[in-house]
């Protein structure tokens, strides 16, 4: 199965290879960086009545869905109802209803990823969640550790923090510091790996990682494949089980739209039993409202990994937002913000500017880098025109999400084009 479902590249004309394409074909490196032809008009029409969920879109361009998804009415109203059942029932709310939304979240977050209910646990972010699992994990003689160099840092600082404990880490490098062919793992791990641990989609670069190869690098060593799929889920489709991927950690901030406080564990079923996290706490136990001071069991799904009281109103605003993922589509989400995110790189190519992510579509999601110097003051001044977008160093962040249009696109490429100008003169 190709790692990227989707089958809407045709339309975009940019780097698209139809769905007949195989994986080989499609990733092999474009001969030159050069433009494409200009698009249509703007296509996807039914996707634009949702701008009007979203209020920031009536007061700013906003392209920034991989740092922070926008608020949307549904999760402003869900907000509002939370507040209203606290005061109406005050703890009661909790056994009447908000642990009823706990359960519909986790629902809502295995459906869209594949999996079951019992697979997912709660965490208060990724980097909890990650630590969550690593404290779970005995790793008996197979002490290595392999990421790749472009992972988000929190990934790697879960392992180069248990060195001292005789964890070896070692990283797998990207030569252009774009993409990362699979088959380059191949050389870093070996039978005395224990994890691999790297994400879907690259933060810096959009890349998105041929995970089903990795996969099966991993668990041909016998070692098991963690997956950080914060800039993934919700913008790409995922199947966790035909990757084959154990484990995966994923938020509701970027894509999501769900705001912070709230990050999802996946934990593929056959391995919940193997689990003992030293990160614990009551809401990981069996029976947790008989309160057993003196007796210790975890729980036997995934939730043993929580730890304790979940952030209710990050839970009901990112309920609703998933509500809004689930109504549009990942697969459509995917089909629309691929064409908005050719579409910029085709205006950036055709200015001469550096774009620091693949031209291809088919393996990069709607994170378009732009290289120029000081983007920090890029950022700024376009922030001060009521652009919002980010930055990296070196570089220009700029992620369209489904509700974004060409004409967002063609401001966010104008200011720029002023800004650089300005710099020029
Ligand atoms: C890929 C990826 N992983 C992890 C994180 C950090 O997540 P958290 O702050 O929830 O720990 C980010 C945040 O930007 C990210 O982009």
């Amino acid at each position: 199965m190709r790692h990227d479902t989707t089958t809407a590249g045709a339309t975009t004309g940019m780097g698209a290879t139809g769905t007949g394409a195989t994986d080989a074909a499609r990733r092999k490196p474009r001969a030159r960086r050069q433009p494409a032809s200009t698009p249509a008009a703007e296509p996807h029409r039914d996707l634009l009545r949702y701008r009007d969920e979203f209020p920031i879109l009536q007061r700013k361009t906003y392209l920034n869905s991989c740092s922070l998804g926008p608020l949307s009415r549904r999760s402003m109203d869900a907000l509002a109802r939370f507040q209203e059942l606290w005061n109406e029932h005050g703890a009661q709310a909790w056994y009447r209803l908000w642990l009823g939304e706990v359960a519909a979240v986790r629902a809502k977050v295995a459906a869209l990823i594949g999996a079951q209910p019992h697979e997912i646990a709660i965490a208060p972010n990724v980097s909890s969640a990650l630590s969550e699992i690593t404290s779970a994990l005995d790793l008996g003689d197979r002490r290595k550790v392999v990421l790749a160099e472009m992972d988000f840092p929190t990934l790697a600082y879960q392992w180069l923090a248990r060195r001292r404990t005789g964890v070896e880490v070692e990283f797998v490098p990207s030569e252009d510091h774009i993409t990362l062919p699979a088959e380059r793992f191949n050389a870093h791990v070996d039978d005395r790996t224990g994890i691999v641990a790297t994400s879907r989609v690259f933060y810096t670069s959009g890349y998105i990682q041929d995970i089903r190869a990795v996969a099966e690098t991993a668990h041909r060593h016998g070692a098991l494949l963690i997956v950080d799929d914060y800039q993934g889920t919700g913008q790409i489709p995922l199947d966790v089980k035909a990757l084959d991927i154990d484990f995966l950690v994923t938020g509701t901030l970027k894509w999501l739209m769900g705001g912070p406080g709230l990050a999802f564990i996946y934990v593929r079923e056959d391995l919940i039993p193997r689990l003992a996290p030293t990160v614990t706490g009551w809401f990981g136990v069996r029976d947790q409202f008989q309160f057993r001071t003196t007796e210790f069991a975890f729980r036997d799904d995934a939730a043993r990994l929580e730890a304790g009281t979940p952030a209710v109103a990050a839970i009901f605003a990112a309920s609703a937002a998933l509500d809004i993922v689930a109504e549009v589509g990942v697969a459509r989400i995917r089909e629309r913000t691929r064409f908005l995110a050719d579409d910029l790189i085709r205006r950036a190519l055709a200015r001469g500017w550096e774009v620091r992510s693949p031209l291809d579509g088919a393996i990069r999601g709607s994170i378009v880098m732009l290289a120029f110097d000081r983007p920090n003051e890029l950022v700024h001044d376009l922030t001060e025109r009521g652009i919002i977008v980010d930055y990296r160093p070196g570089m220009v962040r700029v992620s369209p999400n489904f509700y974004n249009t060409i004409e967002e696109n063609e401001a966010v490429v104008a200011a720029l084009d002023e800004l650089l100008r300005q710099r020029a003169g």
